[in-house]
């Protein structure tokens, strides 16, 4: 849904967006930063996040499911589009149709691959650890790849992994390494493209993997991390919305459901027409917003479409105010949340529509 009327938006900073995706680049001079933009672009559009990216050159994209690719496709025809997430056998078809590239997680799909009769371009993931979607067993990866090579309608394009720890156990995240490399070392001949690192080991470990051609980035994509060795990057999203009403209240009135809070004194409270249906989750209730540079804290229980905050003077109708992306970073919110900034972003939902900025 676009909603053109509401004063309440996600503003998405475009310049940000591509000067993190050079920032990324920088480190992996001589590979290809695959952008990740699953979940509507991790919350900021997917749509115009590619445009964007397209205007800059970049022709290869990944998301997680054949929704998001083929709306993808929808666009252009001259991009590469990745599918990460498990691929229905009855899909294939439309893989093949709209050049969907797709991702072996098993020996089952392979198996459906093997006997299609459509021509199918495809990845091969390696579970090495996550133990999420990949094959784990090192003669059955050998033996899909030896019958998708030697197969006339397969092209097996790509092979991948994904680590479960890049930004916080080096132990494991190694075990995982270890086990790609021996995997690779085994591999007669290798596919064109070979992609391991997330955006946490872009930054920190891509540099010494000496066999892999792509990255898939996509948190630090955004301007975000989780690591606290911090890459020159800029969060690209800042939710915001606008005072409807201002309420003077007297003390003993209470705010919200509940009635949860009540002033104690003569009292001012501005009304956001921003709640929870809108990804600004009710846990956000011990929270602060950003008016004109100075934090105000929310009170009372967040509404569906909603919410409640302790202004001084100062603060009038019209006004400004910034939720995350300003002084309250999207890390703060999520700490806030007890959560991960993957989370904050990927939660702000559809009704909130996205403004894109850029010079
Ligand atoms: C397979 C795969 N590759 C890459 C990514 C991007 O990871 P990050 O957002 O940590 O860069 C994800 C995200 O979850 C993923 O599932």
């Amino acid at each position: 849904m676009t909603n053109r009327y509401r004063p309440t938006w996600a503003e998405i900073n475009l310049d940000h967006l591509w000067h993190n995706y050079q920032e990324a680049a920088s480190y992996v001079p001589d590979k290809v930063v695959i952008p990740v933009i699953k979940a509507n672009a991790y919350g900021h559009g997917a749509v115009e996040v590619m445009k964007h990216l397209y205007l800059h050159g970049v022709r290869f994209y990944a998301v997680s499911l054949l929704e998001e690719a083929l709306e993808l496709r929808k666009i252009y025809d001259d991009i590469d589009i990745l599918m990460l997430g498990p691929v229905m056998p009855k899909d294939l078809r439309i893989c093949s149709k709209n050049k969907i590239e797709f991702t072996v997680y098993d020996m089952e799909i392979a198996k459906h691959v093997l006997h299609s009769k459509y021509p199918l371009i495809c990845h091969l993931k390696v579970d090495t650890g996550m133990t999420r979607y990949g094959i784990t067993e090192p003669n059955e990866i050998i033996d899909t790849i030896d019958s998708m090579q030697a197969s006339s309608h397969v092209h097996l394009k790509g092979l991948f992994t994904h680590f479960a720890t890049a930004n916080d156990n080096e132990e494991i995240y190694r075990k995982q390494l270890d086990q790609m490399s021996m995997i690779i070392k085994k591999i007669k001949k290798l596919p064109e493209m070979i992609h391991i690192s997330n955006s946490s080991s872009t930054f920190k470990y891509e540099f010494q993997i000496p066999y892999t051609t792509h990255v898939r980035l996509g948190i630090s994509l955004y301007g975000l991390t989780l690591d606290i060795d911090q890459p020159d990057i800029k969060p690209v999203m800042q939710l915001k919305s606008k005072v409807v009403q201002i309420k003077e209240l007297k003390p003993g009135d209470c705010v919200g459901y509940g009635a949860t809070y009540c002033a104690k004194e003569n009292e001012r409270v501005a009304i956001l027409p921003i709640g929870y249906a809108d990804g600004f989750l009710r846990k956000n209730k011990t929270g602060s917003v950003e008016i004109h540079q100075k934090k105000y804290k929310i009170v009372g229980i967040i509404c569906m479409d909603a919410c409640f905050i302790k202004v001084d003077d100062q603060i009038k109708v019209g006004d400004v105010a910034t939720l995350f992306g300003g002084i309250i970073t999207i890390d703060d919110v999520a700490r806030r949340l007890n959560t991960i900034n993957y989370e904050v972003i990927t939660s702000i939902s559809s009704r909130v529509p996205r403004v894109y900025i850029k010079s």
